[in-house]
């Protein structure tokens, strides 16, 4: 199987997962990437079933309203039952390294509010430690170099994601050859540093169910 066929069964399987909770007012919390917009596609015959959704991405947003999904304020919804979205890395306890489509940071805000976080992606994710994927933070602008010399005496080799503007107006760095013993610890370390916004750590708060596509089969890991 191809990884987009590994992506499209995850997507199925997720659609599998939460349809039988869909109810005229539940709104839905929907990530953003290739993986999420194979979910989002196979939304729309459910349009219906369900009252709307938030979107971590204004391209997510998009993508929803072309189908005739109403996509409301965060703001105005409060807690969302599930969120359904990809990862770039995913351990085996359910935390992920995010934010290869630089929307961590409204990732991160509606995973929060979710009282299930459903992780849809294909087995080439899976890692036994986070880090060889690049990990993004999302910088203030005017910080940006006084963040990446903070990261580099975290042991990072941080690279300014050249041309990419995200949704609130900031930018990223990549940290590469980053492995990370503690997840949870470094999340908060980075966190921490006067300019971040958030980075792609999502370890306090992981997944709570994972869908990982392989060859034979769509594997589910559900800790709670
Ligand atoms: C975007 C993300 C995506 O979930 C992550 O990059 C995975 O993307 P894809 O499903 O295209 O592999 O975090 O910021």
């Amino acid at each position: 199987m191809t990884q987009d066929e590994l992506k499209a069964a995850v997507a199925d399987a997720a659609v599998k997962e939460i349809e039988p909770h869909l109810e005229k007012d539940t709104v839905l919390g929907i990530g953003t990437g290739s993986t999420a917009n194979l979910f989002i596609d196979r939304l729309g015959p459910l349009r219906d079933r369900f009252k709307g959704a938030v979107a971590s991405s204004e391209a997510s947003a998009k993508r929803l309203q072309a189908l005739g999904i109403e996509v409301f304020e965060l703001n105005n919804v409060g807690d969302v039952p599930f969120y359904i979205d990809g990862a770039d890395e995913v351990n085996a306890n359910l935390q992920m390294i995010k934010g290869g489509g630089a929307a961590l940071t409204r990732e991160k805000i509606v995973a929060a509010c979710a009282k299930r976080f459903i992780c849809i992606a294909d087995g080439s994710k899976y890692v036994n430690q986070l880090g060889n994927f690049p990990l993004p933070v999302e910088v203030i602008p005017m910080a940006r170099s006084y963040v990446a010399r903070e990261l580099v005496k975290l042991g990072a080799d941080p690279v300014y994601r050249q041309g990419v503007v995200t949704d609130n107006g900031n930018q990223i760095i990549d940290c590469f050859d980053f492995m990370i013993d503690d997840p949870a610890s470094m999340e908060a370390r980075i966190n921490a540093i006067v300019g971040v916004v958030t980075n792609g750590l999502f370890a306090q708060r992981g997944a709570d169910v994972l869908l990982l596509g392989k060859t034979d089969g769509v594997e589910r890991t559900a800790l709670r």
